[in-house]
């Protein structure tokens, strides 16, 4: 009797010492820095947001980019998942658009070109022969201004707006544009967006942040697992323009609707996989009804890392760093090879202006534009 007391003393003692080490929690906080200076004289400043987990996001109001994200192993080791670079001569030189927000319209417009209440405007044709992400200065080359820093009960938040002059890289009406970046306490970064123009215009920005769950960026991102919930894509020519149609993944190398290892089919003969030099494409995410729900998750086997992806939007491009090529030099010195990060840019679909068919995303004056997207990290053994 003795004996079985003292053992249900300990069981007790030991499961009290283990649940409150795994219920330790930090004090949420926000901590400001000066990150750099732009050739203007202007300061950039950099904001490390850590929740009560002790998960970080250092986020820049260069571009409102993301410059370092942290998420625990299956172990609960923090180790940085975004590509980045070390400074920011890197973000205003570089052009992979790392952990920005990208805009005025994300992906691209056909040869630039765009009409809007009759008028024909011309964009510039930055990644030839198509206008991309934005022009020549998107958003996420721009000076955002930091409204507000602030601990919500959900976890420490940032609010920062671009304002962009009506004829900015041609594209008409002044708009402003606010993101709330909230790192909450069950390890989920939150992006809310809200717009609006004062002339009918397009607006369609994502956050363009490459991960890599190893938290190793020596490795590719090949034996992720991707899951996208998506029947469809919006497929490309040959030059990346969406042709309109809406494409059945069923049977092909695109069905990610169960998850399977990125480089499983990667290498396939298969047209769409060429013309991207891999996957780069929108996939068109089912149920869309502009309320948030899953679109996509990744597993990491080695880490245990899992992001789920959840948005209102009806598409997301899933790119996986076809274009890197080991000359961009990023954090620590480190030369990302191909295929290092992987993005999951939640949007409307590439070239909606000149697609009719496609869910519009024309913003005209006295509406708001909103946008809800969150990477939510957890572990699975
Ligand atoms: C596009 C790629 C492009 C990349 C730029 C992605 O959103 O789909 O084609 O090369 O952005 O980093």
């Amino acid at each position: 009797m003795k004996k079985l007391l003292v053992v249900s003393v300990s069981v007790l003692f030991l499961y009290t010492v283990v649940s409150c080490h795994s219920i330790k929690k930090e004090k949420p906080m926000i901590e400001k820095s000066v990150f750099g200076k732009l050739a203007d004289g202007s300061q950039v400043e950099a904001y490390v947001l850590k929740n009560a987990n002790g998960m970080s996001a250092k986020i820049i109001n260069y571009g409102a980019s993301i410059v370092t994200l942290t998420a625990p192993d299956k172990n609960g080791k923090y180790e940085d998942v975004v590509l980045g670079y070390d400074n920011i001569e890197g973000y205003v030189n570089g052009t992979t658009y790392f952990g920005g927000i990208v805009g005025r319209y994300g992906n691209r417009i056909a040869k630039g070109k765009m009409t809007i209440d009759g008028k024909e405007y011309q964009l510039a044709v930055n990644n030839a022969p198509n206008h991309l992400h934005g022009g020549v200065v998107g958003f996420n080359k721009k000076l955002w201004t930091v409204d507000k820093t602030e601990i919500t009960k959900n976890g420490p938040a940032i609010t920062m707006t671009v304002v962009s002059k009506d004829g900015e890289e041609n594209y008409p009406g002044n708009v402003k544009l606010t993101v709330v970046y909230t790192l909450t306490n069950d390890n989920a970064l939150s992006m809310v967006y809200t717009g609006s123009t004062d002339k009918t215009t397009v607006l369609n920005p994502t956050n363009h942040s490459y991960f890599n769950l190893t938290g190793d960026m020596n490795n590719t991102i090949l034996d992720h697992e991707l899951m996208i919930n998506a029947d469809k894509i919006t497929p490309v020519d040959r030059g990346l323009i969406t042709t309109g149609k809406l494409e059945d993944v069923a049977g092909t190398p695109m069905d990610f609707r169960t998850a399977k290892k990125i480089g499983k089919d990667i290498g396939a003969d298969f047209e769409q996989l060429k013309y991207g030099g891999g996957y780069d494409h929108n996939w068109v995410t089912n149920n869309y009804d502009k309320k948030v729900r899953l679109i996509a998750t990744v597993y990491e086997p080695k880490s245990g890392r899992v992001m789920e992806t959840y948005s209102d939007e009806p598409g997301v491009q899933f790119y996986c760093g076809n274009f890197l090529n080991g000359t961009v030099a990023g954090k620590g010195g480190i030369k990302y090879a191909k295929r290092t990060g992987l993005c999951l840019e939640a949007q409307h679909y590439p070239d909606s202006p000149n697609k009719p068919e496609f869910p519009t995303t024309l913003l005209k004056p006295g509406e708001t534009y909103h946008q809800t997207t969150i990477y939510k990290f957890t572990t699975k053994k």
